[in-house]
């Protein structure tokens, strides 16, 4: 997730956003840069992959005086990581650096292109800066006006920072839903992305709201809204590190489960249109004589591509298969050049997963890869690349990035449906509709989180843990137990309901204990009967579903819905809080859960 730093007063600039951009690496990025204006000098580094790189170029440059001073770190979403994509972008006078996705990018770039703008770089971004001197050198508006009208023009998601050798003492801002905070040291003035870069540095802080934008001159912070100008106060700055990481969140775990629901519009936007899907990075040229998809991964990325085969075949009418990749290795498979091959990974450096590409590639294979790490080896060894967007993952459970592969994976049967013809409009516009909810089906509420705290506390024990689901959330359930047994290292297993009965049935008794996925919008009945023959056998049954289920010992009600994958997401975020909750009464390490590392590299 990309990072931004500002600055603005007399002391060295340079050390102050590269000590600020280090307070950010743990958001992970690809790629950094720095901009200063001092009086009539610009000055501009950027530089691809870590830190180190970057202070390398910037090794003999001090700055000096008064001035003002912007910095980025960043995640690529439009575009590769490459030095022009790196912020911060310069138009011919200005600098900005941009986090977020601005949606309508493409319109802007295409009306500065006809008058004459020249873009260096692939990115949403990079419009921002030729909007602002549009507006104030080519129609004389003053610096604050053009960057108004600029911040207008705007749709989507953006915390931006701009300088401008126009206003040589300004930093100018401005935040949509993205975060961004300004911070005071006397007359200094320091903007960041979040509290970690100026703890140290500046004392008060002031947290900016959706739709305000300004400027900050020395002493001076001038904040405005659609109302007009407004007053605002500050407040001290917190001043530990880590627990500002993790945004006030007992661990990374919990953090990244809660920011599912953000990290989810950022994984749709630019791609779930009004009444299409599309993703730019894939050409509809790559369905050519496909008959079959072939999907491989490991853990937690198996289970989204489990999920997906579901939504390949009813969506998109192809046949699909999904194999680990480990065992897909050594099996001597059959591939065949009508096959698609797909890897999914979070990492995108997971060993047998790149292993399994690199054959599928040797036998002549399509291949696209689902990944939340740009210029990973596997984005790098795939035809194409779809990225998820969810941010860096720090838990090493994985749980944003499972809940981003979904939706990517969900997005892409209804691309290829759209591409195939296997869907009518009406059954697209529904798909797309409750694609729509997504983001609230994720927000974690006080009830449902207090409610697995107080249910916690009986689950500590027993011999077993069983997730049962069908359909899709058989594969939740696998990961719902996959889940429980990383950080809490009870005994779970994922497994399909109707298949209980076929052994594992065996097992039932009050000290098993049964997380049953039970969806309204989903063979209910079929489940229902299901853990009902759980129940007569005295097997304790925790039911987490929107319709009351009087067997169960313990429910979890969640909405009733109007897809099945609006209640998958509810279900998931419930199955990972329950893990949460077990793992922090067994005093466990939650984010260093023992045995396990977040990459797996090695075979
Ligand atoms: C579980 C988890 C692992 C990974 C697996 C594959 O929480 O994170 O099971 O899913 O090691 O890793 P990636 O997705 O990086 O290929």
């Amino acid at each position: 997730m990309c990072g931004i730093v500002g600055y603005l007063g007399k002391n060295e600039k340079k050390e102050i956003l590269l000590d600020g951009l280090q307070e950010l690496e743990y958001r992970g990025y690809d790629s950094a840069g720095i901009a200063v204006i001092e009086g009539k000098q610009l000055y501009n580094f950027k530089a691809v992959g870590k830190l180190e790189n970057l202070k390398d170029k910037t090794k003999s440059y001090f700055s000096e005086g008064f001035g003002v001073s912007i910095g980025h770190t960043r995640w690529a979403t439009h575009g590769k990581p490459t030095e022009l994509n790196a912020h911060p972008h310069l138009g011919a006078y200005s600098y900005v650096v941009h986090n977020g996705i601005i949606e309508n990018y493409q319109e802007l770039k295409k009306e500065l292109q006809s008058e004459g703008v020249n873009f260096l770089s692939q990115t949403d971004t990079e419009t921002i800066v030729h909007i602002f001197e549009k507006y104030n050198r080519r129609e004389n508006k003053t610096p604050f006006e053009a960057f108004k009208k600029t911040i207008e023009r705007l749709k989507g998601a953006f915390a931006t920072l701009l300088i401008t050798e126009s206003a040589p003492d300004a930093i100018f801002f401005a935040k949509n839903g993205s975060p961004m905070l300004i911070g005071f040291d006397g007359a200094d003035v320091y903007f960041a992305s979040s509290d970690t870069p100026i703890i140290g540095k500046a004392k008060e802080v002031y947290y900016l709201e959706d739709g305000e934008y300004g400027y900050a001159k020395t002493g001076e912070v001038k904040l405005f809204n659609k109302d007009g100008e407004r007053t605002f106060s500050t407040k001290p700055l917190n001043t530990d590190k880590t627990s500002a990481q993790k945004e006030g969140y007992r661990f990374f775990m919990e953090k990244e489960i809660y920011e599912q629901s953000k990290v989810m519009s950022d994984t749709m936007m630019g791609r779930v249109k009004d009444s299409s899907i599309t993703f730019d990075e894939v050409d509809a040229s790559l369905l050519d004589g496909i008959k079959e998809i072939k999907i491989c991964a490991c853990g937690t990325s198996y289970h989204s591509a489990l999920t997906a085969s579901y939504l390949f075949e009813r969506l998109a009418k192809i046949r699909c298969s999904v194999e680990i990749a480990s065992e897909f290795r050594y099996k001597e498979p059959l591939l065949s050049d009508d096959m698609l091959f797909v890897t999914i990974s979070q990492s995108g450096e997971t060993a047998d997963t790149l292993e399994a590409l690199k054959m599928a590639k040797r036998a002549g294979l399509k291949s696209l890869s689902v990944c939340n790490v740009d210029n990973s080896s596997i984005v790098r060894e795939s035809d194409t690349a779809i990225l998820t967007r969810a941010g860096i993952e720090k838990g090493v459970a994985s749980t944003k990035a499972f809940a981003t592969q979904t939706m990517v994976l969900w997005m892409l049967s209804l691309y290829f449906a759209q591409i195939k013809d296997t869907i009518d409009q009406k059954k697209l516009q529904d798909e797309i509709d409750a694609m729509r909810h997504v983001p609230k089906a994720l927000l974690v509420t006080d009830t449902l989180h207090n409610k697995l705290h107080r249910l916690s506390k009986r689950y500590l024990h027993g011999h077993g843990f069983f997730f049962i689901g069908r359909d899709i959330f058989y594969p939740l359930a696998l990961e719902g137990a996959l889940k429980l047994k990383e950080i809490s290292y009870l005994h779970a297993e994922g497994y399909p309901a109707g298949e209980m009965k076929h052994g594992p049935i065996a097992l039932a008794d009050s000290e098993l204990f049964t997380i049953a996925l039970m969806p309204k919008t989903l063979h209910y009945d079929k489940i229902k009967s299901n853990v009902e023959e759980l129940s007569a056998r005295d097997a304790t049954i925790c039911a987490i579903s929107p319709e009351p289920f009087e067997l169960a010992d313990d429910f979890i009600q969640t909405e009733y819905a109007t897809h099945p994958m609006l209640e998958f997401f509810e279900m998931m975020v419930a199955t990972q809080l329950l893990a949460l909750e077990i793992s922090v009464r067994l005093s466990n390490d939650v984010d260093m859960p023992r045995n396990l590392a977040k990459s797996v590299t090695v075979e």
